[in-house]
């Protein structure tokens, strides 16, 4: 409290970032240009299952304890046998370049001073191994778009693991970009422009082939070995579930199947001997008029939560919409478009402003809610409302 109020937390060392949510894109609007801030902010189609996103979070409303011990709130949680300060986790966030010169290296290595895990994606515009350097001592982990050639997949998965990153995260929703009118009318795929290929780039392995296909170096045309990569990773055909085999021989920890929205899915994902599930819809970005993701999230604790970790994303912005998503049953959350929009705006300091007054926003929150540790978010505290109109 003292350093959120009393040194005046805007004022502080970490300036010009609001602290008000609803405000963040704006303030990010202003320092982007048009393509990249409609990336980041733009969803699929016309935007219903963003809205669905924020309006699930608005139905659920918490029902607070009084006279709760105060100030002795503890945010860890344990994850896969690993202690985590927090509950909250750094979203994979493809081509960070785009926002700022920080990029990838910055945001990882405020994640690791700040205390949350970052998620490196496969469409990064920093290598994994610049990455693990600047994230030093930082929790990592990695985040699959799997490729279509099995070899580059299986290089991926070792530089990840040889680098310290931890948990694997495989993307299932985005086996092709959606249709993102934003992007569509301004001809607009960051990646094609040679943006968000550092890591396939520099793969041995995806540098070969290609090099060896096309007789020519990569750098002699980025634009047609970006297509190459991304026929790699958005092929326009999902894996299957037998093809986990594959990852499971090649990644020894903890493997989580991102983009689960059905419970029968989340069945199969236990039943593939996956250690967890991401209950998500890509913050909106891939099929415009699925379901918002906090609705689908009870029935799918229900089914699974017993036996496998499930994490959620899709909709975040506040501490009192992480206590939510836990009460719910979450193990932990992640971030995304927040923390791009303080990225956005002043680089690494600003996504770490974000950061921190997430963080402290849930801190507080969870004090006044009676909910001073995270095992303590439970259904008892929680109701949904559904007000007419
Ligand atoms: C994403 N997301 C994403 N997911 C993923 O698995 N790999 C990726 O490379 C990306 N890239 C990406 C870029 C941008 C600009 C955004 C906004 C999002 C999805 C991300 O991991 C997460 O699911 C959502 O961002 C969560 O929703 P909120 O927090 O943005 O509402």
């Amino acid at each position: 409290q003292t350093e959120i109020y009393g040194k005046g937390y805007l004022k502080g060392d970490l300036p010009n970032v609001t602290t008000d949510p609803r405000l963040l894109e704006e303030q990010a609007r202003k320092t982007l240009g048009v393509h990249a801030f409609n990336y980041v902010a733009g969803g699929a189609g016309e935007k219903a299952t963003m809205d669905s996103n924020r309006l699930a979070f608005r139905q659920w409303k918490l029902i607070p304890r009084m006279m709760q011990p105060m100030n002795n709130q503890d945010l860890s949680v344990n994850l896969f046998g690993q202690h985590y300060d927090t509950p909250v986790i750094m979203a994979p966030v493809g081509v960070q370049s785009l926002f700022h010169v920080d990029k990838e290296t910055g945001l990882a290595e405020v994640c690791a001073e700040v205390g949350i895990p970052y998620t490196l994606s496969t469409a990064s515009s920093s290598s994994i191994e610049d990455v693990a350097t600047a994230s030093g001592n930082g929790k990592r982990w990695y985040q699959l778009y799997w490729p279509e050639d099995d070899a580059i997949t299986i290089s991926l998965l070792k530089r990840a693991k040889e680098n310290g990153f931890s948990v694997l995260v495989v993307t299932l929703d985005t086996w092709s970009l959606a249709w993102r009118p934003a992007d569509l009318d301004n001809a607009y795929v960051p990646f094609i422009r040679g943006i968000g290929n550092d890591i396939g780039f520099t793969d041995p392995v995806f540098r070969s082939m290609y090099e060896s296909d096309s007789d020519s170096k990569i750098e002699d045309n980025i634009t047609a070995a970006s297509r190459a990569w991304i026929q790699q990773v958005f092929s326009g055909q999902p894996h299957t579930w037998e093809q986990l085999d594959l990852l499971r021989k090649n990644w020894d920890g903890p493997i989580v199947l991102k983009g689960i929205q059905h419970v029968d899915d989340a069945k199969l994902a236990l039943k593939a001997g996956c250690d967890g599930i991401i209950v998500s819809n890509h913050g909106g970005r891939q099929l415009d008029g699925a379901i918002g993701s906090l609705e689908v999230l009870p029935e799918i604790v229900d089914a699974v939560g017993d036996r496998m970790t499930v994490l959620f994303d899709s909709g975040i912005r506040t501490g009192v919409d992480v206590i939510k998503a836990l009460c719910l049953g979450a193990k932990a959350v992640l971030v995304g478009r927040p923390v791009i929009y303080g990225l956005a705006i002043n680089g690494k300091l600003g996504a770490k402003a974000v950061m921190k007054g997430l963080l402290a926003d849930l801190w507080l929150s969870m004090g006044l809610s009676g909910t001073p540790t995270v095992a303590e978010c439970d259904r008892s505290k929680i109701r949904r409302v559904q007000y007419p109109g």
